[in-house]
């Protein structure tokens, strides 16, 4: 079984969006995926039409095998399952922080799963807490979505530094550019930059800004779904393929 992880130090940049298609294009292919919804705001859940768990509390969801099982949802689709989160997981970083090897617990608590799954998506919060390094360590690999702004260049780039001060494997993180506009210059030159800084940190394929993807708030779907000729389609299949391909190497 492999873990792979949706993350950013920064909000707003694709993580859900990515998840959910990323989620969807693997069970597609016939792998069993389990995607695992660790933002309290929810949204990957929202996606899929499931609801909130409620009776799962931070303290089940890393101590009580039974009910973390128990609180895992069909999809509409074939071999996607999806553990939706809850308000209580905004609390994840306290219940760690109190806890001994707190920095390995989601790992053991997945682990529950692993006869289940070949693959577990993580759809992750927005920031470095305990939560992400618990995500860092229990992660095969950590795909990283960036907009190509300055700003979301400088958090790359404190990522980047989190990894080498906490003596994390930086191979482990795989950025790819998200919300790209061809045509404005500054996305262009970000790009390139980037990719000259971080020769293999980088994935080829990348998702352009797509109103295909805004929609799926609407249609409560991924747009591999409900758009599959659609440019952003071809883009997750793409990242998917290229993604995979560095994660089973
Ligand atoms: N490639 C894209 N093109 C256009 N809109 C996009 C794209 N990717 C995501 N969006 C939209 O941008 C918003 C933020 O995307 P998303 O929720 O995936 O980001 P996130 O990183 O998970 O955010 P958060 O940090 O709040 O969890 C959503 O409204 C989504 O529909
Ligand atoms: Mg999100």
């Amino acid at each position: 079984m492999k873990i792979i992880a949706c993350y950013s130090n920064k909000g707003g940049v694709g993580k859900t969006a990515t998840s959910v298609n990323l989620a969807y294009a693997l069970a597609a292919r016939g792998k069993r995926v389990l995607l695992c919804d660790l933002d309290p705001q929810g949204a990957s859940g929202f996606y899929f039409r499931v609801k909130p768990s409620k009776k799962l509390t931070e303290a089940d969801f890393f101590e009580d095998v039974e009910k973390f099982t128990k609180a895992i949802r069909g999809s509409d689709y074939d071999n996607l399952d999806i553990l939706p989160a809850n308000m209580t997981f905004r609390d994840f970083d306290v219940f760690l922080s109190r806890m001994r090897n707190s920095r390995s617990r989601l790992k053991k608590a997945l682990k529950a799963v692993k006869g289940d799954y070949d693959v577990i998506v993580l759809d992750c919060p927005p920031n470095i807490s305990t939560l992400s390094e618990n995500v860092f360590r229990a992660a095969d690999a950590v795909l990283v979505p960036v907009i190509p702004t300055t700003l979301s260049q400088r958090t790359f780039e404190q990522l980047l530094d989190f990894f080498h001060d906490h003596d994390l494997p930086v191979k482990k993180l795989h950025g790819f550019f998200s919300m790209v506009q061809g045509v404005k210059t500054l996305h262009g030159e970000t790009i390139e930059a980037l990719r000259a800084a971080h020769p293999k940190r980088f994935l080829t394929a990348q998702v352009p800004f797509a109103s295909d993807i805004e929609r799926m708030g609407v249609h409560r779907a991924p747009v591999m779904a409900t758009a599959p000729g659609s440019a952003a389609s071809h883009a997750y299949q793409a990242l998917c393929d290229e993604f995979m391909a560095r994660v089973e190497e």
